[in-house]
């Protein structure tokens, strides 16, 4: 059956982020000048997906507005004659049929993954976490979609993490398939160095069977009394095969302020616009002496306060 429908779960509270998003979903962060949510609308649209859903909560509601047409600007752009923008504002309404649905509470992943379970039915499914932003030739998720083709089964994204680095991954036990693809023997949810079987960390890219609704339906809340969906993946392996793709593509981890600032950094340097001057300020910066540096911070910082 074709991959039609992604999940992209959009419903955390973002504390790692806070006070940004105290008032602001962390999902509308920009990456440069476009939200974090629209990159992954985008990759999922172009790996042939016709149908997301996007699980929201309290608060979000600045991500519907970002997807829906807004008439006001539209007719103000049109009266200001700037047709670039006009084409940039309207083409993000007219991105993908998407579809919102609440988690009323914030219970885990899992639980948020199991929220449209009706709407999603009995059909294999993609699901995106926003958080990591993949930059790639093909994208991530179609690269994904064709492993599933092939093997008909549940495909979760996994990429090769440093050992110091298992403890915040879900990490597989793998048996190798061809390249790049494992059977997942088991997974745990973030190991110790010691108690980790590979270093092969799965991060925000699944292909799920519907078969995940039974048993995250059956999956009792496990760490920080969260649903866990790792701990659906476990139950799930043990009823059919399930099997994991080491990607090609860099990912970054939007969902931490380092990797952020990492994502925002790379994607500035290749911006055809702007790329050659935010480089050459990168370089500028970074030949100086970081003391230095601060140094003129804080005589600039002192001044501003005597003037005040
Ligand atoms: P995280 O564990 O990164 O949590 O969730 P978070 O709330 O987004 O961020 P921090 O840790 O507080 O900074 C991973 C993904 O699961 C979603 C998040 O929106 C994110 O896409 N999620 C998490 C839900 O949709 N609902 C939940 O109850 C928990």
């Amino acid at each position: 059956m074709k991959i039609r429908k992604a999940i992209i779960t959009a419903a955390g509270w973002g504390t790692r982020f806070l006070p940004a998003t105290k008032a602001q979903p962390k999902e509308m962060l920009p990456l440069l000048d476009k939200p974090i949510i629209q990159y992954v609308v985008e990759e999922a649209v172009a790996s042939g997906i016709e149908q997301i859903i996007i699980v929201t909560a309290g608060g979000k509601r600045a991500i519907e507005d970002h997807f829906d047409r807004s008439f006001e600007l539209e007719a103000a752009l049109e009266k200001k004659g700037d047709k670039a923008l006009l084409e940039i504002i309207r083409r993000i309404s007219d991105l993908a049929d998407i579809c919102y649905i609440r988690q009323k509470e914030q219970l885990g992943l899992g639980h948020a993954v199991l929220t449209p379970k009706d709407l999603i039915g009995d059909e294999p499914f993609a699901v995106i976490l926003p958080d990591d932003i993949i930059e790639s030739t093909t994208p991530c998720l179609k690269q994904m979609i064709d492993v599933y083709d092939r093997f008909r089964c549940s495909v979760l994204a996994i990429e090769r993490v440093e050992s110091t680095e298992v403890e915040k991954y879900g990490i597989v036990e793998p048996r190798a398939i061809e390249e790049r693809v494992y059977q997942v023997l088991n997974v745990i949810e973030k190991p110790s160095p010691q108690r980790a079987p590979s270093n092969l960390g799965i991060v925000g890219r699944y292909i799920l069977t519907p078969q995940i609704f039974e048993v995250l339906e059956e999956t009792p809340p496990g760490k920080g009394g969260e649903i866990q969906l790792t701990d659906g993946i476990q139950r799930l392996l043990r009823r059919q095969a399930v099997y994991a793709y080491e990607f090609e593509g860099i990912r970054y981890d939007a969902g931490t302020p380092l990797g952020f600032l990492k994502a925002s950094v790379e994607i500035a340097i290749r911006r055809p616009d702007i790329g050659e001057g935010f480089r050459r300020y990168l370089a500028s910066i970074c030949q100086e002496p970081v003391q230095n540096r601060l140094g003129v911070l804080q005589e600039t910082a002192t001044a501003v306060k005597k003037d005040s």
